[in-house]
């Protein structure tokens, strides 16, 4: 009876444990989501992940995807339907559901609602020149 319990106890506390660090680690992915320096890791994602790709450098627009420039001041897009749509994608835009972690569609979403969106790090847009 007593390993029984003791077994019980273990795995409580393991459980207390592992909600414990849930809970940390998500507060932690949305209080992160304003940082400075998830901004900078969003501006490396951009270009790693291809949106440059139809959205242009610093997500200027392109013949093939719309500017996300005005993206901060524009009230049809808030975070969660941006969410959405890089998950997701669109009509034309693919879905980034499997390429992405939940810290990086956060990180990409910083960038893209940051008042002073940082530069892209030089390695990203040129990795040959390192
Ligand atoms: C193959 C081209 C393509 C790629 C790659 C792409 N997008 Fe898009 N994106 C589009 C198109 C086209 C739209 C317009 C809506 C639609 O057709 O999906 C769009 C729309 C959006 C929107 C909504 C804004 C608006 O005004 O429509 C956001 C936000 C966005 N893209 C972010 C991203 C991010 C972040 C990435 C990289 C992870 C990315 N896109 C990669 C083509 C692309």
């Amino acid at each position: 009876m007593v390993p029984v319990i003791a077994g019980c106890k273990h795995s409580f506390s393991a459980l207390v444990l592992c909600a414990f660090f849930f809970a940390a680690a998500s507060f932690h992915a949305s209080a992160a989501s304003k940082t400075e320096a998830d901004e900078k890791a969003g501006a490396a994602l951009f270009v790693d992940k291809g949106c440059t790709f139809c959205h242009g450098v610093s997500g200027v627009g392109t013949a093939k995807a719309p500017s996300l420039i005005d993206l901060r001041k524009d009230k049809a897009w808030p975070e969660a339907k941006i969410k959405i749509q890089i998950l997701n994608g669109g009509q034309k835009m693919p879905p980034f559901a499997d390429s992405l972690t939940d810290q990086e569609v956060s990180q990409l979403i910083a960038y893209l609602l940051a008042k002073h969106r940082p530069a892209p790090p030089a390695a990203a847009l040129n990795p040959a020149a390192q």
